[in-house]
């Protein structure tokens, strides 16, 4: 049977080479960004027919979109079996009290908000179809357990995503609804750009940073997206190893 998945924010980095390998695996894929340019380019670079994909512009913190794109997503490909929640941005790195109303705001509509219309529209639409049941992949971060400086909005949201991913485990239960996570450190995408240079450390000091080939990161979409519903791996972490997270400072 067609597997069909859905991936927000598919237009560039960890969403766009989810996108292209859930593609390559044999997936029909709905894909959506706020920029329909992006997503036209990955269609195109995906090079399936257009009965295989639908791209749509959609902003993940409009929970009419959310819905919108989710019923767009059934009407084309008939049923829905894997959400990749990937959409995310951070602030500027700013101190707490320089934080405006406006950068808090945007991060926690689009990370949190965002990811937790993705979990509901996954939740209506794998209820009511038949057979019953999918997978909802979050995208966490290693920001999920560990902070950089200045980064509350996005620290918190991401904290605030494992919640979400917890909560629907035990809410999928019975509806054959299956829920993780994935938790990546610094993958090669235009938002680490700045880690190749040099990023603000714990200590003060700027340094730069090993990064991961984002290609991983599609391939462990993949993987998980493929288990049964009756095996998860309800968080997974995904780094390059010599980046600063394990040790102090
Ligand atoms: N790269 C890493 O090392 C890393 C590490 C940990 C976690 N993550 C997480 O992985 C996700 C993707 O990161 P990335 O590095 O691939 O970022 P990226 O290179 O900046 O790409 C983000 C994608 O999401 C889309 N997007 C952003 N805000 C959106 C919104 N409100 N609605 C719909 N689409 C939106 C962007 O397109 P538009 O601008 O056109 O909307 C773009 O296609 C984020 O959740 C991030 O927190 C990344």
């Amino acid at each position: 049977m067609q597997k069909i998945a859905i991936v927000t924010g598919a237009g560039a980095g960890i969403g766009k080479n989810a996108a292209l390998s859930l593609w390559k695996a044999g997936y029909a894929v709905a894909v959506c960004a706020r920029r329909l340019e992006t997503l036209k380019d990955a269609i195109a670079e995906a090079n399936v027919g257009a009965d295989l994909a639908l791209g749509m512009t959609v902003d993940v913190a409009d929970p009419d979109a959310m819905r919108a794109f989710f019923d767009a997503t059934i009407t084309k490909f008939g049923r829905l079996d894997v959400v990749f929640n990937n959409a995310g941005l951070s602030a500027p790195p700013v101190p707490i009290d320089e934080m405006s109303d406006e950068q808090w705001r945007r991060v926690v509509d689009t990370n949190l908000s965002g990811s937790f219309y993705g979990m509901r529209e996954g939740f209506r639409v794998m209820k009511a179809q038949s057979p019953k049941g999918g997978r909802i992949i979050n995208n966490g971060s290693i920001s999920a357990v560990t902070p950089r400086p200045y980064s509350a909005p996005y620290t918190s949201t991401k904290h605030a995503i494992t919640g979400l991913t917890k909560s629907g485990n035990l809410d999928g239960r019975g509806h054959n609804i299956v829920v993780c996570q994935i938790d990546i450190g610094n993958a090669i995408t235009p938002m680490t750009e700045r880690m190749a240079t040099g990023i603000l450390q714990a200590d003060g000091s700027m340094q730069p940073e090993d990064r991961l080939d984002v290609q991983e990161v599609g391939d462990l979409v993949v993987h998980m997206a493929n288990m049964p519903l009756n095996a998860n791996i309800p968080f997974a972490t995904i780094m390059a190893p010599e980046m600063p997270f394990f040790g102090r400072g």
